[in-house]
């Protein structure tokens, strides 16, 4: 049995102040057993939101990290000082990051791996822009997008990743990809893990898709075969739209 995840990718949003209020109305409500729900806040929410979901089923995970240890990288995050304050999970690979702050599949690569050997799980995102999709290009590109950065990884740290398929153009924009759409990638992604690894992989690996989720369209979404979840940014924010998108499987 695959897992079921729904993480909340907050993105630069949600002071001290957004962040307490957010957090303490997701853990009045009831967390499904089979879900794993997780919020993803700045870096500077990250030790108090652990405090404030102390004793709870929901995960505080990060949303980028620096490929290296420690050292001259001003600004920059490492995986040590994650794990250092029990945060185990990151995202890893975010179109953000990739558009805005040039982040390659060379580079993610790296971070991939940096994470995955400090024993942290990775939610690796990537997806086709609008072009690509409009040019028919949109399996290609992902192919590409994952040989390059995960398919020289052992088969044994499989175990570790969790990937994102988010359709550049479905972010943030309303559009959502329909559930067929979203569906027909997925089943293609596990088809290339099974080719280039093998079918218990590809089985065993989840597959969230993130792009406009919001509580009117999870459902279906969810219901889909390869679809085992998602990572969702603006309907996060809201408490009662992100408790609907996890109660939706
Ligand atoms: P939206 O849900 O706001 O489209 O964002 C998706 C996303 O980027 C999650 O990482």
């Amino acid at each position: 049995m695959r897992d079921k995840i729904v993480a909340g990718n907050w993105k630069m949003n949600n002071d001290q102040y957004q962040t307490k209020e957010l957090l303490s109305n997701l853990k009045s409500s009831k967390i499904p057993d089979d879900v794993r729900v997780m919020v993803a806040p700045s870096f500077t929410q990250l030790s108090q939101s652990k405090n404030l979901l102390n004793n709870t089923n929901i995960s505080v995970i990060a949303q980028n990290m620096n490929a290296a240890h420690s050292g001259a990288y001003t600004g920059e995050i490492s995986a040590d000082m994650l794990k250092g304050i029990e945060v185990n999970t990151v995202i890893i690979g975010h179109s953000e990051r990739r558009s805005i702050f040039n982040e390659s599949d060379e580079i993610l690569k790296e971070k991939v791996k940096a994470a995955l050997a400090a024993d942290m799980e990775v939610i690796f995102c990537f997806g086709e822009e609008l072009q690509e999709r409009k040019t028919n290009n949109h399996y290609k590109v992902v192919a590409n997008q994952l040989k390059v950065a995960l398919f020289e990884l052992p088969e044994i740290v499989w175990k570790n990743l969790i990937l994102a398929y988010e359709p550049v153009w479905a972010i943030g924009t309303g559009e959502t990809a329909s559930p067929q759409q979203a569906q027909e990638m997925h089943a293609y992604i596990r088809k290339l893990i099974a080719q280039n690894y093998n079918q218990s992989t590809a089985e065993n690996l989840a597959i969230l898709y993130g792009g406009s989720v919001k509580p009117n369209n999870a459902k279906e979404i969810f219901s889909e075969q390869d679809v085992d979840g998602g990572l969702i940014g603006g309907a996060s924010l809201k408490a009662n739209d992100f408790i609907e998108i996890f109660s939706a499987f």
